[in-house]
């Protein structure tokens, strides 16, 4: 698998039409992220499309429920042929075990979110009454999903060193807040490069704004594969 492979493209438009437009502006991306704006909007008709154009896809749903409604949700999602589905880690060790069984035999690979990278430290602490420091809690939370038979996490680049070595080399590590050299950081807060995200140990990247709005959104995926 080529490097620019390992590159996954949010989707995040508001509807088909706009999906579409996109997925016709850049043919060459073979694996997309879809988020819940445009799955609430367009339901798996996108899915289909997608499956039909040959993509891969990693639908973005952040599941997080008990665990019969977890179990059920990722089997739904199964059937949709998508290839990562996400799950929040905080719902606890029987919700992630019972959405790990529903898909054990499936080549769905479920991805944790630790915690949602929105939240501060000061979240953490004084709203979510957290009592461990922010990068531990991160971590705890990625090691409960592994314990679970969780195969990987979406995570900060700058978490991914870290976690690579303890979690291992089979661990997925999925990272957004990646910016080429060339690009605006806009809302990321903490961005690394896609050369220093891969060799920080990240498994795939979700590199959305930099291609999606640039002026010719073809020629920014060419220059960003030429990069890597
Ligand atoms: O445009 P940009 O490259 O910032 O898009 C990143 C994508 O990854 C968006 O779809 C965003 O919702 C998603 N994402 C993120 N940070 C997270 C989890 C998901 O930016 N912690």
């Amino acid at each position: 698998m080529s490097l620019s492979d390992r590159i996954i493209v949010p989707l995040d438009v508001p509807d088909l039409k706009a999906a579409f437009d996109l997925l016709d502006q850049l043919p060459e991306v073979g694996f997309w992220k879809v988020g819940l704006e445009l799955f609430i909007a367009a339901g798996p008709e996108i899915l289909a499309e997608l499956k039909r154009r040959g993509k891969r896809i990693f639908l973005d749903l952040k599941l997080h429920d008990i665990p019969n409604t977890m179990a059920g949700g990722v089997r739904s999602a199964q059937a949709y042929d998508v290839d990562f589905l996400t799950i929040h880690a905080p719902a606890g060790q029987a919700a992630l075990k019972a959405a790990v069984d529903a898909v054990a035999d499936a080549p769905l690979k479920l991805l944790a979110v630790t915690l949602l990278t929105s939240l501060s430290a000061r979240d953490l602490a004084f709203d979510l009454h957290v009592s461990l420091e922010l990068p531990d809690y991160v971590l705890k939370m990625a090691l409960l999903a592994q314990a679970s038979g969780v195969p990987g996490i979406v995570c900060s680049p700058h978490e991914a060193a870290q976690l690579r070595q303890i979690c291992g080399p089979d661990f997925l590590l999925v990272c957004p807040g990646v910016r080429p050299p060339w690009a605006t950081a806009g809302d990321q807060q903490r961005v690394m490069t896609p050369a220093q995200a891969f060799q920080a140990g990240a498994s795939y990247l979700v590199i959305g704004r930099p291609i999606t709005q640039a002026p010719d959104p073809q020629a920014a995926w060419q220059r960003l594969g030429a990069k890597l």
